[in-house]
């Protein structure tokens, strides 16, 4: 296992744009505390409106970018760019509800919840389809194809640790 830190993460940019288009999302009801994946949906629906026409390039050598677009106590949120062939290894969220839409470009996720019996699966995301999951559910997303594909998360509580699986 690594953290999320030593796995991922770039510097992170919280731009007051994207801050000011989450509270136009953002409902009352959500609250300060975790979240469920219903409400992260609503979220990410609303988040992928907003970054519809933001540009996130992938530096030389990367396979993929990030850029966290909300912070709060309980909730944050990124934006992917997810590179031609790029891939994130099948990973859990350390225990955050999360939920995840495309905005551009496709993706293909393997997924499996380890609270059923169910046997993972392989599914392609459609633009605009949002994934939501709970603490268990476990995933492997990658882009097989040009062009690069854009995607946005959402996670409460924040994510502090993924664990990654071979
Ligand atoms: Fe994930």
């Amino acid at each position: 296992m690594r953290s999320l830190e030593e796995a991922t993460r770039p510097p992170l940019a919280v731009t007051p744009s994207s801050v000011v288009s989450l509270s136009t999302v953002m409902h009352p009801s959500f609250g300060a505390g975790v979240l469920g994946p219903d409400a992260l949906a609503v979220a990410v629906e609303g988040l992928a409106r907003s970054a519809a026409n933001e540009r996130l390039d992938i530096g030389q050598g990367e396979a993929r970018a990030y850029r966290r677009i909300f912070s709060s106590g309980n909730l944050e949120a990124w934006l992917i760019a997810w590179g031609e062939g790029s891939c994130l290894g099948l990973h859990d969220h350390g225990g955050s509800n999360g939920a995840f839409t495309l905005v551009s470009g496709s993706l293909l996720e393997l997924s499996v919840d380890l609270a059923t019996s169910e046997r993972p699966k392989v599914s392609a995301l459609q633009q605009g389809s949002i994934r939501r999951f709970g603490a268990t559910y476990v995933h492997e997303v990658w882009n097989p194809r040009a062009p690069v594909a854009m995607s946005v998360h959402a996670y409460s509580p924040p994510l502090e640790t993924m664990h990654f699986y071979d």
